[in-house]
């Protein structure tokens, strides 16, 4: 086992965390969780002897604030695993462009993922993933990357994608509140990016801010907060063909 992995991940509604997890605590005695979804909070430099990286895929890509926060890092030679974590649909320039962050910052990559969880748009695409099947496997993959993490050469591993990256997607627009809100603010204080204020009476969502993330739905405890209707409309009806589609996880090693 390793004995320390330093663990940074961006999940606003936990899918992505889960995948990283159980990763991490099949391949290491001790994990230090780096959440890179809290604002303001400066991330730290692993101390550790591996770092992994777990991001949620976005139209294809990163989110734009997981590349800002990687930006920060000194991999100083550290060797590291990368996941990307989707909704069923399709992880496209996603695992390319986070390889090529932490490559960039000094980290030598030793394996990468690219894993399901259900869809935070449409959750009955994926619903339940990651699964106890999914555990099971990426506790594997664990087991398979602490055998080889000793051999593991300075080139990297090949992962699927294109450069340059997708466009980044567009937000059609953010999601609200309704009328049943209890103004409690937890939407409020989970929004990575600031986008969300507790008004007199109201919630404001700066649309020019909000990533679509999804984590104030998600951390909303009477499910006051919702995509708008024709959104959510529209996202099942582009997504509803993959309701009984169960992917698979990939591994990517050396
Ligand atoms: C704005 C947005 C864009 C997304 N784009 C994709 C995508 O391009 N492909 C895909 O398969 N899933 C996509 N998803 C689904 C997420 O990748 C998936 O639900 C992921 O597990 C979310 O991570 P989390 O559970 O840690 O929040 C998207 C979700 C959101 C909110």
């Amino acid at each position: 086992m390793v004995s320390r992995t330093d663990f940074y991940y961006f999940s606003p509604t936990g899918g992505t965390k889960k995948a990283g997890e159980a990763f991490c605590k099949a391949i290491s005695v001790e994990v230090k969780e780096h959440n890179l979804g809290i604002r303001g909070k400066e991330t730290a430099d692993p101390t550790g002897d591996l770092a992994v990286f777990a991001a949620p895929v976005f139209g294809g890509r990163i989110p734009a604030l997981v590349s800002e926060k990687i930006k920060a890092l000194e991999g100083s030679g550290k060797k590291a695993v990368t996941f990307v974590v989707y909704g069923t649909r399709a992880y496209e320039d996603a695992l390319l462009e986070l390889n090529q962050a932490v490559s960039h910052q000094g980290f030598q990559i030793a394996a990468s993922g690219a894993c399901i969880a259900q869809h935070s748009m449409a959750p009955e695409v994926g619903k339940g993933r990651p699964d106890e099947k999914d555990v099971s496997e990426i506790t594997g993959f664990a087991k398979q990357v602490e055998s080889k993490l000793d051999n593991c050469i300075r080139t990297g591993v090949t992962v699927p994608g294109n450069q340059p990256y997708k466009e980044a997607m567009t937000i059609p627009a953010p999601p609200i509140s309704l009328e049943s809100c209890s103004l409690c603010g937890k939407c409020e204080e989970v929004c990575p990016t600031a986008a969300i204020t507790v008004n007199e009476g109201h919630i404001a969502t700066d649309p020019n801010t909000c990533i679509l993330c999804m984590a104030c739905t998600a951390v909303c405890p009477n499910q006051s907060r919702i995509l708008p209707p024709p959104l959510q409309e529209r996202m099942e009806q582009m997504l509803g063909a993959l309701k009984d589609v169960r992917r698979e996880n990939e591994y990517f090693t050396l």
